[in-house]
């Protein structure tokens, strides 16, 4: 799969816990582009697990979004985004500041995830929740045009995610 992504824009990884969102941003974006609630959430309590940090590291999340998309820095949300209000408050900012905003979904069944979940080191997401984050991810993904996203690529196996190329396209061409 070619993913397409404007320069300057927003890009919103939606998957469950384990579903290989931050191993793709590594891969495909530089670390200063990529903004993770799990980074964050260890930033203001040094436990990158520690729910009780989730609203500072989504406060925290949001303030430097904002901040990247006033300078027309590409900023790729490392976070599980698959609820729809957490996503209209980051295409908010999106479209306050005249950035595009891209989607890349992580479609893979809970099964898959549990099992890559398990063999995190920091203590891994119950079944229960990744169960339903993948409920949600998958009940997000017909309106996801209509939400705000100039682009919605949805990955629909492990195949399409270990062999996506992501392309940069500059505005002027
Ligand atoms: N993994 C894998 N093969 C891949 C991608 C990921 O085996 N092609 C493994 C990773 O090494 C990691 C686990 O699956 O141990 C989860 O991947 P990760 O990228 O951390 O998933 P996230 O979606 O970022 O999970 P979370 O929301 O919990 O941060
Ligand atoms: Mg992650």
């Amino acid at each position: 799969m070619l993913i397409k992504i404007p320069e300057r824009s927003l890009v919103l990884l939606i998957g469950a816990a384990g579903s290989g969102k931050s191993t793709f941003a590594r891969k495909h974006f530089k670390t200063t582009e990529i903004v993770s609630s799990d980074a964050l959430r260890g930033v203001v309590s040094d436990d990158e697990s520690d729910q009780t940090a989730s609203a500072d590291a989504f406060q925290l999340l949001r303030m430097i979004t904002g901040m990247r998309l006033r300078r027309g820095r590409l900023t790729v949300i490392d976070a599980t985004n698959v609820q729809r209000p957490a996503r209209k408050a980051l295409l908010a900012l999106a479209a306050q500041n005249s950035a595009p905003a891209t989607a890349i979904v992580f479609n893979l069944p809970a099964a898959v995830c549990l099992a890559r979940n398990q063999s995190r080191l920091t203590r891994p997401a119950s079944a229960e929740v990744v169960e339903k984050q993948v409920a949600d991810m998958l009940s997000s993904l017909p309106g996801l045009d209509e939400e705000g996203f100039q682009y919605a690529y949805v990955m629909d196996n492990t195949g399409d995610i270990d062999s996506a190329q992501v392309l940069r396209e500059t505005w002027n061409m």
